[in-house]
């Protein structure tokens, strides 16, 4: 079952008129949140995060905080599997094909649960393959748009090298990756770019911060030259789907040892130890670290 415009139908009977700002213009935005045993990880953030895309974008916000909610654990419920990968989005609507907005649009909710597909076991322990890139997207990565295409064409770099992420750098420093945010470490300090309009502001990487303030590790966010990531002793993505994963090998040189380090072995941990607190706890509503 998917749910549209607040019906909760089959896939097929999921309908979008051709004119939806979301077809025509990707005018829309998104989020994807992780269910665990059937509890929504860090739901109000995504939700926050949802609320802050579309006051950016200037899309009426169809529901309140309390009918998000609602409706998401309506297709959780309506799913015969236990964790899935929740992927709502909202477009500006359907209207004569015209950049400037519409008047009076309905703003168009879809709403998709699949089985969450997490990094498999080998994946975790052996580590993936990155290449990089420019980053060549617009300047406003911190809005979940649905827009995607510079994303697409990126992270299609790394598939067609048989790589999982393109990390991505910008006059010569890291941004981000096409579908994830990265974190090095070099000498024991964990670094990640601070938030700005340059990338997404994730929320695993909000985890991980807490994680690693809470744990004493040492973090700085602050700009990170592509020179340190290119000799870092570890590079991580993360991501609600993929959430802590080690990347070993960077543009066909190896990173580090050439296998997950020390410092992504304790975060891998603290993560999973994280989400068992959140499912033990048993509650739809937020559990901090
Ligand atoms: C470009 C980009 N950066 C970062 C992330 C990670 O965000 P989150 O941890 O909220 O899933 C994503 C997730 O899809 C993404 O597309």
């Amino acid at each position: 079952m998917v749910f549209l415009n607040g019906k909760l139908l089959p896939i097929e009977d999921a309908k979008i008129p051709v004119l939806d700002r979301g077809f025509i213009f990707g005018d829309g935005v998104y989020e994807l949140v992780p269910v665990y045993s059937r509890l929504a990880f860090r739901l109000d953030e995504h939700l926050a995060r949802l609320e802050r895309s579309l006051a950016e974008t200037r899309i009426r916000n169809p529901y309140s905080r309390a009918q998000w909610r609602d409706a998401i654990y309506r297709l959780v419920d309506a799913q015969p599997f236990e964790d899935q990968g929740v992927y709502f989005q909202v477009t500006r609507g359907v209207a004569k094909r015209d950049h400037a907005f519409p008047k009076d649009a309905e703003p168009t909710v879809f709403m998709m649960s699949n089985p969450l597909v997490t990094p498999a076991k080998e994946l975790v322990e052996k580590g993936a393959v990155a290449v990089s890139a420019q980053d060549n997207r617009w300047l406003r990565c911190d809005i979940k748009s649905i827009s995607l295409l510079g994303n697409c064409l990126l992270r299609q770099a790394s598939a067609e090298a048989g790589a999982t992420e393109t990390i991505l750098f910008r006059e010569g420093k890291l941004t981000e990756a096409s579908a994830s945010n990265v974190f090095v470490v070099k000498d024991g300090v964990i670094l990640s770019p601070a938030k700005s309009h340059l990338i997404l502001p994730g929320i695993t990487y909000d985890v991980v911060v807490e994680l690693a303030r809470a744990n004493g590790l040492p973090l700085e966010l602050r700009e990170v030259a592509e020179a340190e990531v290119r000799s870092a002793d570890e590079i991580w993505v993360t991501s609600s789907s993929r959430e802590v994963l080690a990347i070993v090998t960077l543009d066909a040189r190896r990173v580090g040892e050439g296998r997950p380090g020390p410092v992504f072995a304790r975060m891998y941990r603290l993560y999973q130890e994280f989400k068992q607190k959140v499912m033990r706890a048993g509650k739809r509503d937020a559990v901090t670290a």
